[in-house]
């Protein structure tokens, strides 16, 4: 890794000031001339750049880095899991969505995790292999290499490999969330042997290795993903089920496949802005936000004021009640083509009376998430040849289904709980649904995930995306405003305070710590019922600037790192 001389002088004059200053914890944001990785992960990072610096090319080290998370992000990162990418072809400048998401397998039922008398069966949608949708990861990127990679399959794949063979040192993250889980890891003799071994929770600064993880991987780099679907992996898949209950099959393994779509695409100020379509929400809910502000003069504001935080949740609060109801897996359902029609968001724009609280009170009142903190994972890449690459993947909640396949060493997701399990009951991120997204046989469910990127003038300029559920989307929308609005650098706007509103529960959350009082009454003075609550978001982000310098950044929030040359 090398960052060229003169911004590493800027990067370090930036330092002096701040350490003259006293601004401990504020840094300042990697700039490289070559290509950058942002990931949660500082060995995934350098892995992707490593990849960068061979000369693959930016879908080669996304490749390297999603097999890499699947080890040392086990959270979230996977093999078990699903997700999105969007990306961006330098050469053609064509830009195009890749859906990897689970699918519900073809056994499943509307009613699946409904007692006889249809009340929501506790924790089996989210726990144990039943909650496990058909996974897509291991598809998926195998796709993204096969349309646009360079290097050979198996060198990119084996690097990870080699990492889950030898082990690496659990950092703070992985041991809160394993003390976290401690409970549930410990419920299955697979995942316990790894993740709590001889019945010790790992701590920091422990070596994890994952030698059937590293079999795993080794086989899939030597073979492809057929072996994964087809071959050994989906014989150890199909054991699991049949010993745990689930109801992935060899069939739904062998039929899985990764689908092409065209993103949602559209213009914010002179932004042209691609991002993740149905059978993710994330695309359409945050053009609708951005639709929806796009005319107010923020000129006025601060990042924090209250009239502004008010007219952003808002715009939310409208985005987010189409949601519930329009959105669902378009293989299944008809989404209607007009909820970015620009009559129909003036109309709903026309709602919205800034400093006053709207109202959610009309439909039945959802119930607040419970505790969380970052279980999926985005990460961003981009070249010197104008290929930009943005994947959210996960597991669904930390560590998923905490179902560890024997003999393969990875984790199922539990992602069938994204599905609407029942009309009007909240899912664990709080987001309630109907007919759109209710559970059928291989069908997609609808998903938060906004991996995005940003033309400007046709170049490549911005790549974000975050995990946290629900609030994946205002996370986004707000990275966006906060670097192109409110002029902030990459690094504050990673880190700066995030506030959110999905439209039920009818809750502001504010991120805690992060406001003044006279802001939170402020808003309650509005009408707003406002709660407070931790972990944010992890934006990892890219900025291209004009002279093709690449900046990149990772939250604070979580542990991750960029890294580049
Ligand atoms: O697809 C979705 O929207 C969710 N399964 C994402 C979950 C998530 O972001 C977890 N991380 N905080």
């Amino acid at each position: 890794m090398s960052i060229d001389r003169r911004h590493a002088s800027v990067i370090l004059l930036g330092w002096l000031i701040l350490a003259l200053c006293g601004c401990e914890g504020v840094r300042v944001e990697s700039c490289y001339e070559n290509g950058a990785v942002a990931s949660v992960s500082p060995i995934a990072s350098e892995i992707g750049t490593q990849v960068l610096a061979e000369g693959g090319n930016a879908v080669d080290a996304a490749v390297a880095v999603g097999f890499t998370l699947a080890v040392v992000y086990p959270q979230a990162g996977n093999l078990g899991g699903g997700g999105f990418a969007v990306v961006r072809d330098g050469q053609s400048g064509r830009i195009r969505a890749l859906d990897f998401r689970e699918k519900a397998p073809a056994a499943a039922s509307e009613n699946m995790y409904l007692d006889s008398s249809g009340n929501v069966i506790e924790d089996l949608s989210t726990l144990g292999a039943l909650s496990s949708g058909v996974p897509g990861s291991v598809a998926g990127l195998h796709e993204l290499w096969r349309a646009h990679g360079t290097m050979p399959w198996e060198t990119l794949v084996v690097r990870a490999a080699r990492i889950a063979d030898t082990g690496f040192l659990i950092n703070g993250p992985l041991a809160e969330d394993l003390e976290y889980r401690d409970e549930y890891l410990r419920l299955f003799e697979t995942t316990a042997e790894i993740f709590v071994p001889q019945g010790r929770q790992l701590e920091l600064g422990d070596r994890l290795v994952q030698k059937d993880l590293a079999r795993t991987i080794y086989s899939i780099a030597a073979e492809g993903p057929d072996v994964f679907y087809t071959g050994a992996v989906a014989n150890l898949i199909d054991s699991c089920m049949v010993k745990h209950g689930g109801l992935v099959s060899r069939t739904d393994l062998e039929a899985y496949a990764p689908v092409w779509r065209v993103p949602i695409r559209f213009h914010f100020d002179s932004l042209d802005i691609y991002s993740m379509s149905p059978p993710s929400s994330g695309g359409i809910v945050l053009a609708q936000i951005l639709k929806i502000l796009e005319p107010y003069d923020f000129s006025r504001y601060n990042p924090n004021h209250p009239e502004y935080i008010s007219l952003v949740v808002e715009a939310s609060r409208l985005a987010f009640a189409d949601r519930s109801i329009h959105l669902g897996d378009p293989d299944f359902y008809d989404v209607p083509s007009t909820l970015l029609d620009p009559e129909y968001l003036a109309s709903r724009r026309q709602q919205i009376l800034p400093g006053q609280a709207g109202s959610s009170d009309e439909i039945q009142p959802g119930h607040p998430p419970g505790r969380e903190s970052e279980q999926t994972t985005h990460f961003s890449v981009c070249d010197a040849q104008g290929n930009m690459v943005a994947v959210t993947t996960t597991l669904n909640t930390r560590f998923g289904s905490c179902v560890v396949v024997e003999g393969a060493g990875f984790l199922l997701n539990n992602q069938m709980d994204d599905f609407s399990i029942r009309v009007g009951h909240p899912n664990t991120w709080g987001l309630i649904g109907g007919e759109a997204n209710k559970i059928e046989p291989s069908k997609r469910m609808l998903s938060s995930m906004t991996p995005t990127l940003v033309l400007k003038n046709g170049e490549p300029f911005l790549i974000t995306g975050s995990p946290g559920g629900s609030k994946i989307i205002t996370t986004v929308a707000k990275s966006i405003i906060d670097f192109t609005r409110f002029r902030r650098n990459l690094n504050d706007v990673v880190s700066c305070p995030r506030f959110h509103h999905q439209w039920l529960p009818d809750t502001l959350y504010l991120e805690e710590d992060g406001f003044d009082l006279t802001v939170r009454r402020t808003l309650e003075s509005y009408g707003y019922s406002v709660k407070e609550r931790s972990l944010y978001g992890d934006l990892q982000m890219i900025f291209i600037d004009p002279g093709g310098l690449v900046h990149a950044a990772s939250d604070p929030r979580n542990g991750g790192a960029p890294a580049g040359y």
